[in-house]
């Protein structure tokens, strides 16, 4: 395995490993690598692939200062992770290799799907995501680019821009890797006070808790409705949680992010909540079951 900082490094081994007939999965990341991404790198390995990981604290997504300052930034344990889950080359590249001077292009899906939930709450942020993946996917010239299922939106977002250029990138979305009290693997958990990471607890809980709802719901207390279940699960974490400052939660339509109130068949359960000053999100599906 290799690192490389420059765009043109990468087109030279990716030009390489096309011609001795590999396929080429791509694994986007912002660094502090952790065993979700470790999952990622892996997944793309074993389906045969020749895998680029990409290290790059992406300005451009954060709206807030302090969050990027406090971003961890720490590539030498990175590519420990990436050489032990099997990537073939990161790309780490300076903030001007992506970012030249005179730049001055933004890719944005401009639909609802953007302007809700973490769009509401992060205003420029999925222009900067999609900005740095498009421009990433071109320089890693993929077949398949891999995202943890934790970003939910970001992953639906995601697709909707390759669908609308033709980039003709598989995108793959794989399961959220939990700890074992189910806290979602995040670079941002290790900012959790010690407290503050017992109460993180919550989030998992009420994720399971909406599909317990769901399985128990009765016409009185018509708990397959979406809104009955996001009040329910409201009510649950101020009881719970009272110093936690929640910006969502919501049950949602999985690929519009549309709230919805019938279940029919299945939702997306989907949470944002600052605990310690620490914002985290996660998202679980439900399915009625008959
Ligand atoms: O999910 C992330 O870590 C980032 O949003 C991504 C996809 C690497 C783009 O900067």
């Amino acid at each position: 395995m290799q690192t490389v900082s420059f765009i043109g490094d990468v087109r030279e081994v990716v030009e390489n490993a096309r011609a001795a007939g590999r396929r080429i999965g791509f694994v986007p990341t912002m660094g502090a690598l952790h065993a979700g991404h470790a999952a990622l790198i892996r997944q793309a390995h074993e389906e045969g692939c020749f895998v680029i990981v990409s290290v790059f604290v992406n300005p451009a997504q954060f709206n807030d200062a302090g969050d990027l300052a406090a971003y961890p930034r720490t590539l030498t344990a990175d590519e420990a992770v990436c050489r032990e889950a099997g990537a073939d080359l990161v790309f780490a590249p300076e903030v001007s290799e992506i970012y030249p001077a005179g730049f001055a292009t933004q890719v944005t899906v401009d639909s609802p799907l953007t302007k809700a939930w973490e769009g509401h709450f992060r205003p420029g942020h999925f222009a900067g995501v999609t900005t740095v993946v498009a421009k990433l996917l071109l320089i890693a010239q993929c077949d398949r680019a891999f995202f943890g299922e934790k970003d939910w939106q970001q992953l639906a977002v995601v697709r909707q821009m390759v669908r609308d250029l033709a980039m003709g990138v598989a995108i793959v979305g794989s399961p959220t890797v939990r700890e074992s009290d189910g806290l979602a693997m995040s670079s941002r958990n290790v900012r959790l006070s010690p407290e503050a990471r017992k109460t993180a607890k919550i989030i998992p809980y009420l994720l399971d808790t909406a599909q317990d709802l769901l399985d128990s719901a009765t016409p009185e207390t018509q708990t397959d409705k979406g809104g009955v279940i996001a009040a329910w699960l409201r009510t649950l974490l101020e009881s719970n949680a009272p110093d936690a400052r929640l910006d969502y939660l919501a049950v949602v339509d999985p690929d519009t992010l549309v709230e919805v109130d019938e279940i029919t068949n299945y939702a997306q359960v989907i949470i944002a909540v600052h605990i310690g000053g620490v914002r985290l999100i996660d998202n679980r599906k439900i399915v009625k079951r008959f």
